[in-house]
């Protein structure tokens, strides 16, 4: 049973979810698309492809790998992981350049929109005897002034015991741990969840295939994602880590910062750690 999962959870499979999700987003968005701009970017991203070719004598056999390996990567359904483990750190890092309050960090692939609404103190949906070490995860939602921000509510969402994201692998339930936990009116929230495991990068796609190829490890530190939100602020996504987990200090996504790297201590009369970590959210 246990190896009929591990053998499902595919990089196809993951991959083909991820790009379902990320289409079913993009088509309520709106993108502008200004000439001149897509003019300076496309034109510069070629020039530097151009340089990188020149300088590094690219082959004809390493011209039609890379070909090969483009259209792999589409069929595999994994241009989002792609794109969210190599290149969303750096947009990320543009877009929270002004803000003054808590830092933020990649969304990845693996958000969901509406998942179950819960009180203030809450336990995100686990299955029974949900492996892992229990964590109680809490604080407070603040404005940039330290005024407590009332009507706050944090999403979280996170691997399992075993690095796999629910409605992203099979066999776990819709939205095990996942949630969406409504702050109290000073702003506090106590989530109960597990610690998870690191996250590895599916090895049997194209971008394992990559990884493989240029030497590199397949490895995101243990993470939690969050959105955090209160009216009248600005949207804050990121991820929390823990101190001295594997790959901290080498995620392949580049996502870490010092700031989003938690100490939990074990809890005093009960089993698992527990941390407090406040967010604040600056003016939208
Ligand atoms: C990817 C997976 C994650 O869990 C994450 O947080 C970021 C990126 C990925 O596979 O692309
Ligand atoms: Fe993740």
């Amino acid at each position: 049973m246990t190896d009929l999962i591990t053998e499902q959870a595919t990089a196809a499979a993951s991959g083909a979810a991820a790009t379902e999700q990320f289409r079913s987003k993009q088509r309520t968005e709106n993108t502008s698309a200004d000439t001149e701009r897509v003019d300076t970017l496309v034109s510069e991203l070629l020039a530097a492809t151009h340089d990188i070719v020149r300088r590094h004598k690219v082959t004809y056999a390493e011209y039609d790998a890379l070909k090969a390996w483009l259209i792999q990567v589409g069929e595999d359904g994994e241009w989002p992981l792609f794109l969210d483990v190599w290149i969303e750190h750096a947009v990320e890092e543009v877009a929270g350049e002004s803000r003054k309050g808590s830092k933020g960090t990649i969304e990845g692939p693996y958000y969901i929109p509406g998942s179950p609404r819960f009180a203030a103190e809450a336990s995100l949906p686990t299955r029974d005897g949900e492996q892992g070490t229990p964590l109680l995860f809490q604080g407070q939602v603040r404005a940039v002034d330290g005024t407590p921000l009332s009507g706050a509510v944090v999403e979280m969402w996170h691997a399992d015991n075993d690095g796999l994201y629910s409605q992203f692998a099979p066999g776990l339930p819709e939205w095990n741990l996942r949630g969406t936990v409504v702050a109290d009116a000073r702003g506090n929230f106590k989530i109960h969840t597990i610690e998870p495991a690191p996250y590895q990068i599916p090895t049997d796609g194209s971008c394992g295939k990559l990884i493989e190829a240029a030497g590199w490890h397949a490895w995101r530190p243990a993470h939690l994602h969050l959105k955090v939100a209160a009216p009248g602020h600005q949207l804050i996504t990121t991820q929390l880590y823990f101190q001295g987990g594997e790959h901290v200090g080498d995620d392949i996504a580049t996502a870490v910062k010092p700031e989003l790297i938690l100490a939990p201590t074990p809890v005093a009369d009960g089993q698992g750690r527990e941390v407090t970590y406040d967010f604040v959210l600056d003016k939208a």
